[in-house]
């Protein structure tokens, strides 16, 4: 490990001000941090003021390591600069989903798969916030159970909008999400394919899949948006292959790398207490035969997000917190 890294963080809505604060929280080793984004500015961070540089190939030169987290498609930050920062010698950890499902790329939940993380081309690439949340609970459950099918229903928080969907519900903004949230709950995240399927809802199928190394796992998801700010809660039924006791499945959730376990079914997490922590809170476990459901909830900001991508640069560089 060297003394320090030159780090960029492309972005400076909410996901680049939670990599900030989990860069300074988790004591990175820094030798330099760069914020870039549209414009050049003045701005605070996780309590920090920094001199926002504009996103341009230039920037990345002296970068050994980019947070992507500015906007997707065509005309954004990661298609836009990432291979830049890349060809400047840069690893690349995005959060967006542009390269999640690219065979070159590894699409990395450390918990889960940080092997996947061997022989990367540069370009490493966060898994979605949803995924996140329910894969932490769910994989050692699969790995020792098996699974023949999951079933999940997200309540998913505004502030996985960025700063514009905090603005639909603190201040009524409009043309942010398909109908008003304050007071609403919208089972519809992304548009809408031709099988009925939403954007955010495939991508819970597909990044499981890849994760997980399980090409053909079935995966059935209702993605919903509430008026929640942060924390995104899931409610997870899972299939096994082989018969799963309550007790084994305890044991296992209790266990599990990042996962706080609730045991008692009082004890309920929810998005109030896991706000501001890195965990994903885990509850309300019930188990029949081959049937085990549970609900999880985690800060989208932070393992949704800022955190997960943390983690994958500790691993690079061979942290360990
Ligand atoms: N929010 C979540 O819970 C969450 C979770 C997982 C992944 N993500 C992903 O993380 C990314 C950022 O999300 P967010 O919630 O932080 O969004 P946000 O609050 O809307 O902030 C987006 C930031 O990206 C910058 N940006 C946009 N296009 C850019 C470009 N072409 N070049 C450089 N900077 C650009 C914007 O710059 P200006 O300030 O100059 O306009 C803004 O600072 C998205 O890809 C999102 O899908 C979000």
């Amino acid at each position: 490990m060297r003394e320090g890294y030159t780090v960029a963080v492309v972005g400076a809505g909410l996901v680049g001000d939670r990599i900030v604060a989990e860069l300074r929280r988790r004591d990175f080793p820094l030798k330099d941090l760069r914020v870039l984004a549209r414009t050049a500015r003045r701005a605070t961070l996780a309590g920090e003021e920094f001199d926002v540089g504009v996103a341009e190939p230039e920037a990345f030169e002296g970068v050994d390591i980019a947070f992507f987290a500015g906007t997707e498609g065509e005309k954004g930050a990661a298609v836009q600069l990432a291979g830049e920062a890349i060809a400047r010698g840069a690893v690349v950890i995005d959060n967006g989903s542009d390269f999640r499902l690219d065979p070159k790329v590894p699409l990395v939940v450390p918990e889960v798969n940080a092997d996947a993380l061997e022989g990367h081309e540069g370009l490493i690439a966060n898994a979605n916030c949803s995924t996140i949340t329910m894969l932490l609970p769910l994989a050692p459950l699969i790995r020792r159970f098996g699974a023949k099918k999951v079933v999940v229903s997200t309540y998913q928080a505004v502030s996985g909008s960025g700063r514009e969907g905090v603005d639909a519900l603190e201040n009524g903004r409009e043309g942010v999400y398909p109908k008003p949230i304050k007071g609403n709950a919208i089972p519809l995240i992304g548009g809408a394919g031709d099988d009925g399927y939403t954007t955010e809802e495939r991508k819970m199928r597909l990044e499981s899949r890849k994760i997980l190394g399980l090409p053909d796992l079935e995966v059935y998801a209702t993605a919903v948006r509430i008026p929640v700010h942060t924390a995104h809660s899931e409610s997870v039924f899972v299939e096994t292959e082989r018969e799963a006791g309550l007790e084994e499945v305890v044991e296992t959730l209790r266990a599990a790398p990042g996962v706080v376990f609730s045991g008692d079914a009082d004890d309920f997490p929810t998005p109030l207490e896991a706000v501001g922590d890195s965990g994903t809170f885990v509850g309300r476990v019930r188990v029949e035969g081959n049937n085990v459901q549970f609900w999880c909830v985690s800060d989208n900001l932070l393992k949704g997000a800022a955190t997960n991508a943390v983690q994958i640069a500790e691993e690079l560089v061979g942290v360990r917190v």
